[in-house]
Formats: C-alpha cells, structure tokens, sequence
C-alpha cells in the first residue's frame, strides 16, 4: 500500500519488475507521483502501467504506461516457479496464486490433467513443480501466450507438461478421439459468454474433476449451478458439485467463482 495526498492506493500488482496500479476515478493526473511513490516503496519496480481492460478473447490487457523504463516484458516467481510473459499481449493474474496452488494440493499420484485456457501457463508450471501428476496438457488459442508458455516450461525444466496451441473447441474432441481422457480439468476460463462445459464433458470420465471458473454476483449463484445442470443434461452427464470457492472480488457484490465438480459417469 502506498500514501499520497492522504489517499490510500492499495490496488496494484507487481508482477516481475512491473507494477499495474488501478488509478482511482478522478486521480489521473496524480498518477506519475502514484507511480513514483510504488518505485520508492518497492524496489524492485522498474516500470509502472495503469491497470486497463482485458479485451477479446484473447484477453490481452489495454495497460497504459506511466513511468520507468517502458518495456512489457518481465518474469514473475510464483510457488519456486519462473514465469516470462509480456503484460500486454498477455492474461496473467497474481492473484490467482492461491487458486493455482490449492489446486496443486489436490491433485492425487500420477494424475492425466487438462488445463484449457492455459496462458502463459501458470497452472501448468505449479502443478507441474508442485504436484505428482503424470502429465499435464497445457491448451491455449494466443500464439503469443504459447510462444511464453513453451518458453517458461523450458525455463522451469519441467518435463510432463505439454503445450498445445489451439481452440478448444477443436482439441478435445480430437483428445477424444485419440482416447485421451483426463482424471482433472481446469477451466480457468476467459469472462466470456460461452461455459466450454461440454469441451469438457467430452474429455471427462467417471471420477474426473473439473474445476470450473465463474463470474457472478452474488445473487446469481443459483444460475452458475443452473448453467452446470443444463450442460449437463445436454452431454447425459450426471456429476455432483463437492464445493463452491469465492478465489477473488471482481468489483462490488461480484465474484470470481470455482466450483469444483466430480463426474459420476
Ligand atoms: C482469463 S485467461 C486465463 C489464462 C491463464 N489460465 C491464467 O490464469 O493466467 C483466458 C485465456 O484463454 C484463452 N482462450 C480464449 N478462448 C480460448 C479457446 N477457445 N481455446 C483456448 N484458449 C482460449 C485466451 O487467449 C486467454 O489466454
């Protein structure tokens, strides 16, 4: 947290050696002596952006430089991991640190995981350094995020973890085919429309997890449980929800949700 004029700005990332503050409405034009006062505090720092919006599917981030060297390329540890990404071209969250190693956590002995959506891959590289699983498929449409992602599996010496580039929508019915199926899915999914619930379905089994990402506010939880039902029903699967997880506030009243599903055929 830092202090100018009495005004508290908590809300910033730091992610490598770049900060990404969230310039509180009418403080723009403090926002060079924001930047300045998070260089002093963190020494680390050596670039500062204005947090913007994550646009298209591809989610790359409409930052605005303010300060320091202007560069958007940096890397980030997180969990003994090593990740190079550019802030721009890219999607990644630190606050999604915690999701990704509760998940690690659960992750049993030789298990086969897909990780859709998989960015830079973040999930991949924890699960990968922090879990026994016996491969982890890492699938993302960016050309940009899976030219990172490679990079940071190399960067990670991790070796079961396997980055594929493309739609899902395309690659797991060809997992499907081939007949691979996965004991745990991560859906850490774009704040778009479509749930990609039967991707999912198609390369599930009996037992397998699917940790399924939502967001919502808080009066309509109730449609999250629907929208899991209705695919459900459309693929003839029958599941039980184990728990429902807030992993973060995405502005008043809304959250970003996962509910953990475990299939039953
Ligand atoms: C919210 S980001 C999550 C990235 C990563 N899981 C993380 O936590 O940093 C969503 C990612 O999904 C990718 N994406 C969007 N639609 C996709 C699709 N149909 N198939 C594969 N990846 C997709 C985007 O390019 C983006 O990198």
């Amino acid at each position: 947290m830092v202090n100018i004029d009495n005004l508290s700005v908590h809300s910033f990332d730091i992610i490598g050696d770049i900060a990404i503050l969230q310039i509180p409405k009418g403080m723009e034009k403090k926002s060079k002596k924001m930047a300045l006062e998070i260089i002093k505090k963190n020494k680390n720092v050596k670039t500062v952006y204005a947090r913007g919006k994550f646009r298209g599917r591809l989610r790359k981030h409409d930052v605005k430089f303010i300060y320091g060297i202007n560069k958007a390329e940096t890397i980030y540890k997180e969990s003994s991991c090593l990740m190079k990404l550019n802030v721009k071209t890219c999607y990644f969250s630190p606050r999604l640190s915690h999701d990704r190693l509760d998940i690690a956590k659960q992750v049993k002995n030789h298990e086969n995981i897909l990780v859709m959506f998989s960015g830079i891959a973040p999930y991949g590289l924890v699960l990968g350094k922090k879990s026994k699983a016996k491969k982890i498929y890492c699938v993302e449409l960016s050309k940009e995020a899976t030219k990172y992602a490679l990079d940071n599996v190399k960067l990670n010496k991790i070796k079961n973890i396997e980055v594929i580039q493309g739609d899902v929508k395309r690659i797991c019915p060809k997992f499907k085919q081939k007949n691979v199926l996965f004991d745990r899915i991560i859906m850490a999914r774009p704040q778009l429309k479509d749930s990609f619930l039967k991707e999912a379905f198609i390369v599930a089994k009996k037992n397998s997890i699917i940790h399924f990402y939502d967001f919502l506010f808080t009066d309509e939880i109730e449609e999250g449980y629907k929208k899991i039902e209705n695919e459900a029903k459309k693929s003839k699967k029958k599941y039980k929800i184990l728990g429902i997880k807030k992993i973060r506030d995405i502005g008043p009243r809304k959250y970003h949700l996962r509910f953990d599903i475990k299939m039953l055929n």
